[in-house]
């Protein structure tokens, strides 16, 4: 896991340059963002307002899907609530509000490599492969959701070599099985990894510290927990960690080594 702290954070008004619907469940958001597309790292988010009146009082935080390091970046999101749904209805021209990059970033891939992206944790992995492709080892990712209407597999990443395993709870699409029956997979085909990188829901990434501390693998995840201020002020990202106390999902991560938190208190709260 990598600091963020290095990097330079913008608060900037930004520009939509596109926002298309591109599944059933995803929109892809295109921003004219510099100052942040050269600064950002796999894994970091941005803190997002839109200027328009339908939008709720807080900036909402959103994982960088992609960036050309130079001039944009992409955020692909999912409409659930007030402010995705203010989002969903902004056209080119209009502008966001934005802060960023902002937390922790995920450690370059060594050797063989394993990703794991569950539902709407594909962002910040997808933008991890694609920010490494050529990295000289192997990167598998595994895409994984309930059916097909809930699965984003970035088709673009086969082109850059990165192998995707895709699975389905019903089998609508790829192999019938949950994120962790793709991580089984990907290791009896690989053996031991020297990397694991996942994001998704808790329960996913809970199974995924506990296999990868079996295997005794460096695995790093992405903890997508609501968040209020998102600068470490409100307490309201609190993460139990596993030396007591709470990491702040928002300030100590997104991105944190499994062994980072206390998934017994986590997945009871
Ligand atoms: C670091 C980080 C990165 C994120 N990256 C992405 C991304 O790339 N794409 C994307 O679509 N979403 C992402 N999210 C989630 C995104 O921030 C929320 O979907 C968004 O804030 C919802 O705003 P809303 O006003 O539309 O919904 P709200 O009205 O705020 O919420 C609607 C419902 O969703 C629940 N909810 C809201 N946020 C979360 C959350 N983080 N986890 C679980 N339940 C939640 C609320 O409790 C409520 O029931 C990320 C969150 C974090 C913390
Ligand atoms: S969201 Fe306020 S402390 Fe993390």
């Amino acid at each position: 896991m990598a600091l963020g702290g290095s990097k330079k954070v913008s608060h900037v008004v930004c520009e939509v340059v596109a926002n298309d619907r591109i599944s059933n469940s995803f929109y892809l958001l295109r921003l004219a963002a510099p100052s942040i597309a050269t600064q950002c790292e796999p894994g970091q988010f941005i803190l997002i307002r839109g200027l328009v009146s339908s939008w709720p009082y807080l900036r909402r935080p959103f994982s960088v899907y992609s960036s050309d390091s130079e001039a944009m970046i992409e955020v692909v999101y999912k409409v659930i609530g007030r402010a995705t749904q203010a989002m969903r209805g902004m056209v080119e021209g209009d502008r966001f509000d934005a802060i960023g990059p902002l937390g922790t970033s995920f450690s370059p891939p060594r050797d063989t490599t394993i990703v794991v992206a569950g539902g709407i944790g594909i962002p910040p992995v997808a933008y991890y492969c694609q920010r490494y492709a050529d990295y000289g080892g192997r990167m598998i990712l595994i895409v994984a959701a309930r059916d097909r209407s809930e699965l984003l597999v970035p088709v673009n990443l086969l082109a850059l070599g990165i192998e995707i395993i895709t699975m389905t709870e019903d089998g609508s699409r790829g192999e019938k099985g949950t994120a962790i029956d793709g991580l089984q997979k990907a290791l009896e085909a690989v053996g031991k990894p020297s990397r694991i990188v996942a994001c998704g829901p808790v329960g996913m990434l809970r199974h995924i510290a506990r296999i990868s501390r079996q295997h005794s693998i460096s695995c790093e995840i992405s903890v997508e927990e609501r968040m209020g201020c998102g600068i470490g002020a409100c307490l309201g990202c609190a993460v139990p960690a596993s030396s007591g106390g709470y990491l702040h999902a928002c300030s100590d991560g997104p991105v944190l080594p499994a062994e980072a938190v206390d998934w017994g208190r986590w997945c009871e709260t």
